[in-house]
């Protein structure tokens, strides 16, 4: 959801931008640029990717500067709109993540005074205001040029007067600052500036930051001082690099036994679980999320109703921020989110601290928003760069069946044995995951096979159900497969009617209290000509008598099971994508992160 990178230091600041945006790609890449303070502000940016920006620009000199890519939201992907933009005089450029709610408004009253504009977007207020505020101080300039928006932004801007200071400003966008040997790093996120160094300090919201050779100075947009705190980042750099795979999706895909026992390290005794907080005895549970997390969510509904016997209701955040809630103070509100800064999440938070609900977040990245909001569990699954969430949602799953036998304990509806038994279960399930990876090739073999289909069902029941809707989302989201998850016993009910000849179903029938049905389930689809491809236990003797192709997933615990299968489905979807050549890390129209409503 567009990436804003800047550097001020002893090196060449060209090179380090082109090393940061590249990082930063996954939040947007339909178009790229960059200023450097040279003896004025030089700017190139053009539509398309960084590499493209790479290719036609200059080698300019300069040792500050600042850079974007961008994810469009007001005004489509060109070289007019691509960041950074200018004033009228070419010598203040910014680049911005966010969106000007009263650009409109501004823009009007900026032209009426004699600016011109050149682009469609929101973003090009903030230049021209700042040049109108302009003081000779860079810093309260965008100061006063910030008391007049509305909206979110993290945004850096450069002026030619102060060729060695860059300002940044956070408001509901994330922004992280790097401290390294030679210099000073601006970044969208911590992935980015991890190469060059572990050593940042997030921003919060309403404050600005200058940044200058001799260090860094954080005020709040009224100007007062604020201290902050440096905070040393664990993630390993190399995680954040493809490692010789192919694609960060693939490799993403094959950190899951590492992740998963790095998710599970030090929470899990043969005494039960230990998240490492104390969780509020409460009636019911809202979980709230979207996309890839949300279908966790729905996961989690399943595992904390049983394990803990507490009603959960699951919501689209998007949704729940605005449909008056009913909540009662008290209850508990959970939101998951591998960024963190997920908007429509982060609202919905707050909408429940409003109504005096107990929070507590699930989450990936640490130093983002969410965690500085509310109590968290982190899933600990390293940076995820490729757009498609995989390592997080099975880290994500993993949280969750932790978080339900630690409540079923708190609350003795799950005894010691039971609770015992299933984490020795979840033991096992790091080695599992590597088992299903070890099958690649065959997934492989068998997604070559569909790489051509029209369109692909996905089906399952019980927990096995937001797995099926995951696999839908993967496969159209990276091969543009339109593809429909659904619960397996609402077949009847509608989704029937896709069934033709050859259409592809996948069929999560893994032995559980439901598979029995799931076979019924899967008759009706081949009567009406599906190909069948049957995700089951490897001790399954019957499957073969009812799907064309089968996937095996180790034999495992049928809580457990769901995140083996998520792991094939994973795979599915990527080698498909693979076959029909598409930008597998970068998928269309997608942007990681979405930072806005
Ligand atoms: C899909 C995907 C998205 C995210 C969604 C929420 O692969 O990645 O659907 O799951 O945008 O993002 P977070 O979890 O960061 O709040």
């Amino acid at each position: 959801m567009c990436g804003i990178v800047g550097y001020l230091g002893t090196s060449e600041a060209m090179p380090v931008l082109f090393n940061l945006l590249k990082r930063l790609e996954y939040r947007g890449y339909d178009s790229a640029g960059i200023a450097i303070m040279n003896e004025s502000v030089e700017t190139f940016k053009t539509r398309g990717s960084v590499d493209d920006l790479r290719s036609i620009a200059p080698d300019i000199k300069g040792c500050t500067g600042i850079g974007h890519t961008r994810w469009a939201t007001h005004g489509k992907p060109s070289s007019e709109n691509a960041h950074p933009h200018c004033d009228c005089t070419g010598s203040i450029a910014v680049v911005h993540n966010g969106i000007i709610e009263n650009y409109i408004e501004i823009k009007g009253k900026l032209i009426d005074s004699g600016h011109e504009f050149r682009s469609e977007t929101d973003t090009e207020v903030l230049p021209h205001l700042i040049e109108e505020y302009y003081d000779g101080d860079l810093e309260s300039s965008v100061q006063n040029a910030l008391s007049v928006v509305r909206g979110s932004y993290a945004l850096a801007a450069v002026s030619a007067d102060d060729p060695d200071k860059i300002v940044v400003a956070r408001k509901d966008s994330p922004l992280v600052l790097g401290l390294g040997d030679g210099g000073f790093f601006v970044a969208s996120d911590v992935s980015a500036i991890l190469k060059y160094t572990k050593n940042v300090i997030f921003m919060d919201d309403e404050e600005i930051g200058t940044i200058k050779k001799d260090g860094i100075s954080i005020t709040t947009l009224k100007g007062v001082p604020v201290e902050k705190k440096i905070e040393m980042i664990e993630w390993d750099p190399e995680s954040a690099e493809k490692s010789g795979y192919e694609h960060f999706m693939l490799k993403e895909i094959f950190e899951q036994p590492d992740i998963i026992r790095e998710t599970f390290s030090g929470r899990i005794s043969a005494d039960g679980v230990d998240l490492g907080l104390t969780l509020p005895d409460v009636k019911r549970i809202t979980i709230i999320a979207c996309g890839t997390s949300y279908h966790a969510g729905l996961f989690g509904r399943y595992v904390i109703e049983r394990f803990a016997r507490i009603p959960v209701d699951v919501e689209i955040a998007s949704e729940f921020r605005y449909t008056d809630p009913i909540l009662d103070c008290g209850d508990l509100v959970i939101a998951i989110t591998q960024s963190g800064e997920t908007a429509d999440t982060l609202a919905a938070i707050r909408e429940s601290e409003s109504k005096g609900c107990e929070k507590l977040g699930i989450v990936n990245v640490p130093g983002s928003s969410i965690t500085r909001e509310s109590q968290c569990i982190f899933t600990r699954a390293g940076p995820e760069v490729g757009v498609a969430a995989t390592k997080s949602f099975t880290s994500q799953l993993a949280v969750l069946l932790l978080l339900a036998v630690q409540l079923g304990r708190q609350r003795k509806v799950l005894s010691t044995a039971d609770a015992n038994e299933f984490v020795y279960e979840l033991k096992q399930m790091s080695g599992n995951i590597q088992r299903v990876l070890n099958d690649a090739p065959q997934i492989k073999e068998c997604a070559e096979l569909f790489a051509g289909a029209d369109q692909c069902m996905f089906m399952g029941r019980g927990a096995n159900y937001p797995i099926a809707l995951e696999g839908a989302l993967k496969l159209k989201e990276i091969s543009y497969i339109p593809a429909e998850g659904f619960p397996a016993g609402e077949l009847k009910h509608g989704p029937l009617s896709l069934i033709y000849d050859g259409v592809p179903v996948v069929a999560i029938a893994t032995e559980d209290t439901v598979y029995d049905k799931v076979l019924g389930n899967i008759k009706e689809v081949k009567a009406r000509g599906a190909t069948v491809i049957g995700i089951a236990n490897e001790s399954d003797t019957e499957i073969e008598k009812y799907v064309d192709y089968v996937i095996r997933i180790p034999d495992a615990n049928q809580w457990i099971a769901p995140v083996l299968s998520s792991v094939v489905l994973q795979l599915f979807a990527y080698y498909i994508a693979y076959y029909r050549g598409c930008e597998i890390d970068k998928p269309r129209n997608l942007a990681k992160s979405v930072t806005v409503e």
